[in-house]
This record gives C-alpha cells, structure tokens and sequence, in this order.
C-alpha cells in the first residue's frame, strides 16, 4: 500500500473539516494556535506535500528555499498579503485563498463595528458594567452619538465586501460613496446606490469611511495624517481590511485630539499588538481580527480551504479543478517537475 500524502494544517480547525482531510492525507494538525517563526515554517512545509496555513504565517522566498515537496499551499482568508505569490509560483507551489464565502459576514461586521463606534456602544457598555450608571439621574444629553441613518457612507476599495456594505446601507437611508482602482459597472452601481469619487472627496464629504482595500506595498497608510486632516472632525472610520491600511500612531493622534469623532478598528499595524494610545482611548472599538467570525463563515473558509487541498492534489469529484487558486498555471507544469 503507497502511503498517503502528507498534509500539515498550521492552526486548530473543526474536527469535521480535518477529516475530511483524513480521508486522502496524512494529517497533521496543531492543537492550539501558535505563531510560527521562519525558520519552524521553513522546516514544516519541507515536510508535506501540502499544508493549510493562517495569516499569520509569512510565506515568502526564503521560507521556500531548498523546498522540493510542497505542492499546494491554501490561506485561510481572502486576503492573501502573509503570501509571496511570486515566490510560490517560481517554486511551482500552487497557492488559494478564501474568497466569497466570507464576503456577507465582513460586510456585516463593517456594519457592527459603524454602529458601535458612532454610538458609543463599547465605552458605555464600559461605564454601565464599571457601576457608574446612576438610573434616572442620568443627564439628558450623556452619551450622545452619531446618527448613522441619512448621513454620507465612504467606502474605500470596492470590491465583493464593499459592495455588501453598500448595499446595506439602502435600509439606513445613507448616501453611498466609493473609491477604487477601478469604476464598477453601472449596473453594480445601481444596485449598490453607490457613486465613484476622487479619495480626496471621499475622504472630505464622508461621516462613515470604511477601508475594505487589499493591503500592498501602495496601500500602506492609505489612511495617514495627511489624509485624516482632510476628514470632518465628526467623521468615524472603520478598518476591516488589514493593519497597515492605517497608520495607528497618526489615527491615535487625531482621535485623541478630537480631529476624528470615532473609529472602528478590527485590524492593527503589527497585531496582535495594538498601538498602545488606541487602547488608551474610548472613542474607538477595537475587535481581535473577528469580522469574518461567524460560526457559518469560518466553517465554509476552512471547508474551502480543504476543497483547494484535496481537489489541487488530484482527489475527489474536482480533482485537478481546485476552486479558488490563485496562481493556476503552475498545474501545468506539475505533470514535468513535480510526481
Ligand atoms: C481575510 O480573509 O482576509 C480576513 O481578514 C480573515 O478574517
């Protein structure tokens, strides 16, 4: 009997998720969550044909260097920024994300994080659990928020989740502005309600900005202090994209002194660290990189994930179709560099 491939999946997953796995691989899974250094990354992957990895594993040249085994490589997230796909192309490694399946949850999630920062909702809960809620001798105008119903919603980077947290905004009666790379098509507008615009307006005319760009090396502190100046003093900004979008000290800076009403962060510059003025801070809710963290959601990442394992390494109904690569021309060439 030929041995089974082997599969190394870098973080805890659902149990029924990992057997599925079992059912073609040799698997082996962490127990608990572990952020791998280089050169443990390095030595793992050397030893699989494939492996199921987190973004908080950095797969670059150097991690893949001498590696003559690993064929398939899936992230679990749509972002795939943790990944260097040139590297993993050159070294015939097929990579795939996460995409679609976790778009409605973040878009819900940029809405949650909206709601909370412009109404306040983590410092007063904050207040009411610290006892200091005195009934009804409460003032009349304590804890006064933002509306979000009718005001201008700005959305940077328009993609597949962008556009969920546009269409959302049709039931809060809000004016949809985007801006992006690229123009959606007028049909996609119409159903988003949304109108393209210069950064510089969106950054000016927005009460609610949302980041829901890909990170590059382009978009690092997209958001600094030169463009937070440009924002209305009673503006919130929600981050749900990745850390490094922002820059946290100059965010920091300008909601302490009250240039920014608010803000909504759910990713960090170097997390799991987070800037320590933004913990300092009332006027900003902070999530631990939870906006696709719906029990559906996680679920059907992980499920996708393992589908692009089992399919890429020739299993199953889709084998050789795996669902959601993102380098699939390196299949081409398995057939002459790699059994
Ligand atoms: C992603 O998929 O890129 C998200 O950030 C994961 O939660």
């Amino acid at each position: 009997m030929t041995a089974k491939p082997k599969v190394w999946v870098s973080r805890p997953l659902f149990p029924d998720v990992l057997a599925r796995l079992a059912e073609h691989f040799d698997v082996e899974a962490e127990a608990v969550e572990h952020r791998h250094a280089a050169d443990e990354l390095r030595k793992k992957l050397a030893g699989v044909d494939a492996a199921v990895v987190g973004l908080a594993d950095r797969v670059d040249g150097a991690v893949l260097e001498g590696n003559q085994r690993l064929k398939v490589l899936a992230n679990l997230g749509v972002g795939y920024n943790n990944l260097d796909l040139d590297a993993l192309t050159r070294a015939g490694i097929l990579a795939s994300n996460t995409p679609e399946v976790l778009t409605e949850s973040v878009a819900d999630f940029a809405w949650a994080l909206m709601l909370a920062a412009g109404r306040r909702v983590g410092a007063a809960e904050r207040w009411l659990r610290a006892g200091h809620w005195p009934g009804s001798n409460m003032r009349f105008d304590d804890w006064l928020g933002l509306d979000i119903h009718g005001r201008t919603l700005g959305i940077l980077g328009m993609g597949r989740i962008g556009q969920g947290i546009a269409r959302r905004a049709f039931g809060f009666d809000m004016r949809v502005l985007y801006h992006n790379r690229s123009r959606l098509p007028e049909a996609m507008e119409r159903e988003c309600h949304a109108t393209l615009v210069r950064k510089d307006e969106l950054l000016r005319q927005s009460d609610f900005l949302v980041l829901v760009l890909p990170f590059t090396p382009e978009n690092r502190h997209a958001i600094g202090a030169p463009e937070l100046a440009q924002m209305k003093r009673s503006a919130v900004l929600v981050n749900v994209a990745r850390g490094g979008i922002v820059d946290d000290a100059a965010l920091a800076a300008a909601l302490r002194e009250g240039r920014l009403a608010a803000a909504g962060l759910d990713v960090f510059e170097g997390e799991p660290s987070v800037h320590p003025d933004l913990l300092s801070l009332d006027n900003v809710v902070l999530s631990p990189h939870i906006a696709s963290a719906s029990e559906e959601t996680r679920r059907a990442m992980a499920n996708l994930a393992v589908d692009n394992v089992i399919a890429a390494m020739g299993f199953g109904e889709s084998a050789g179709k795996p669902p959601t690569p993102l380098n699939p021309a390196v299949m081409n060439r398995w057939a002459t560099s790699k059994a």
